[in-house]
């Protein structure tokens, strides 16, 4: 078993994060949500995965500590993170994002990208203060499908091999 604590930050429906439960080795320890009704937070609390609400960053990193947090993993948490917070966590908090960047960062990337008729897929990286900037560990391309909500599955579906594959790999590394 491994020694390290995962925590998943998450605002939505958790579907990264039930990626990321769905193996041991990973060992999400810890769920953090900045929306009280999160679907997520529902994932985590019906498989026993402890859930706290975000309220500030001071707080936050006191709980992590308590609760011997050892890697950071964000899957559509909907704040930005500040350098005060990110400089305890350097290499050790990672991100997936729904585009293949540096192309489509922030919000509606799928969308974006669609209308452009440009490459779709999703980005794992390393998170720093510029959002959707760090740098990248893994990218997964995926096909353009025949209309939006086809080709937002596929890239969910990639996104969820991604960050299954992705984290075990960074915490063998690590
Ligand atoms: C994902 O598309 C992720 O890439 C983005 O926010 C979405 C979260 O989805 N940052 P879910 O809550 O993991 O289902």
């Amino acid at each position: 078993m491994t020694n390290e604590r995962g925590a998943v930050f998450i605002s939505g429906t958790g579907s990264n994060l039930a990626a990321l439960m769905d193996l041991p080795a990973i060992n999400v320890s810890l769920v953090v949500t900045s929306k009280p009704t999160a679907a997520g937070a529902g994932k985590a609390r019906r498989r026993g995965v402890p859930v706290i609400v975000f309220h500030d960053w001071e707080s936050l990193q006191k709980e992590l500590i308590r609760c011997q947090i050892t890697y950071i993993f964000l899957a559509g948490f909907m704040k930005i993170i500040p350098e005060s917070f990110l400089k305890n966590w350097t290499g050790r908090i990672w991100n997936i994002h729904p585009s293949l960047l540096p192309s489509y960062p922030g919000l509606n990337s799928i969308e974006r990208a669609y209308v452009d008729r440009a490459a779709l897929g999703c980005t794992l990286h390393e998170v720093t203060p510029q959002v959707d900037g760090g740098k990248i560990i893994v990218q997964k391309q995926t096909s353009l499908s025949e209309n939006l909500i086809s080709s937002e599955f596929l890239v969910h579906l990639a996104e969820h091999r991604t960050v299954r594959k992705g984290v075990v790999c960074l915490l063998k590394k690590a």
